[in-house]
């Protein structure tokens, strides 16, 4: 039988994971929404056909799966506040950043949890989730959850929970890198006399094809790079001063301080 599932919750995740849920043929009767926001729930409504209301309590009422897609400053009072409603023991599944699983868990009362970072491309559909699990979920609770964020881009599991902060670096916060670059891209062919139209046409497009190559090329990103590189030629030059400025030491000490600060957020927010 399919599993009834509640978001807590109505904003962007919610709404993209919704999205891809419906999109997938899942059926809208079974999902239903809380949000304080009567007009958020109107537009669910709308859009998809789900049902909505103002109580966390009345969504989280017969529900087999909650998704838990509030902001991470909400999630210890939100989660604290369902624990009454959770004596069935019904899969949790965060999507919010840096909230510890094992919090989680204490929060509600002892309900299985799984803990996702989804990433900002997700609400494209092509996002990358990394998910971690509780020692007391389930495999077919595994399944659920890795299906649930199937419908917004790819997955994949994490080991051990402190790797969530390294996904948090890589991919959680990795599309600000990408659009840096492609912003620091389309400046410098600005600055060299091309259109700001022009430039980031070449920018964006650039990096979408680059994306894709890595994505579907059985090569390495370095193989992929080499094969670009002809021996003293332009990108030769260009790599050169990228790799005397250090630019490799400085992305480390930055995808660094995101994952240090992944580890912070779990301790101001957490237990
Ligand atoms: N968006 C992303 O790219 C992204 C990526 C990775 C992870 N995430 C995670 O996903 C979670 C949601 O992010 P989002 O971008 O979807 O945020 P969002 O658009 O602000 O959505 C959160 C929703 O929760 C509602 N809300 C606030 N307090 C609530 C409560 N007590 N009970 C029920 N609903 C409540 C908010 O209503 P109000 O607006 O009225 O406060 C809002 O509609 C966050 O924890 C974030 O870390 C998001």
């Amino acid at each position: 039988m399919p599993h009834s599932l509640c978001f807590i919750g109505g904003g962007n995740m919610a709404r993209s994971l919704i999205g891809g849920l419906i999109a997938r043929g899942r059926d809208a009767k079974l999902i239903i929404v809380a949000d304080p926001l009567p007009a958020q729930l109107e537009a669910l409504r709308s859009q998809f056909g789900v049902r909505g209301t103002s109580s966390n309590l009345e969504a989280v009422t017969g529900a087999d799966v909650i998704v838990l897609a509030v902001k991470p400053q909400e999630m210890r009072a939100v989660t604290t506040g369902l624990a009454p409603a959770l004596a069935r023991k019904p899969l949790l599944i965060s999507v919010a950043a840096g909230i510890r699983a094992s919090d989680i868990h204490e929060w509600s009362g002892g309900a299985p949890v799984v803990r996702c970072m989804p990433n900002r491309p997700a609400l494209e559909g092509c996002g990358m989730t990394g998910l971690f699990a509780t020692e007391e979920v389930s495999a077919d609770h595994r399944r659920i959850a890795a299906d649930l964020l199937s419908a917004v881009g790819k997955t994949l599991w994490l080991e051990q929970e402190s790797q969530m902060d390294v996904v948090t670096a890589v991919s959680g916060s990795g599309p600000a890198y990408f659009f840096l670059v492609i912003e620091m891209l389309e400046q410098a062919g600005i600055e060299l006399g091309l259109s700001p139209e022009t430039s980031r046409q070449l920018a964006v497009e650039t990096a979408y094809g680059s994306g894709r190559m890595a994505r579907e090329s059985s090569d390495s990103p370095a193989t992929l790079r080499q094969q670009v590189t002809s021996r003293g030629g332009t990108t030769e030059a260009a790599l050169r001063v990228l790799e005397s400025e250090n630019v490799r030491a400085i992305f480390s000490a930055a995808v660094a301080a995101a994952a240090r600060r992944s580890a912070e957020l779990a301790d101001e927010f957490g237990e």
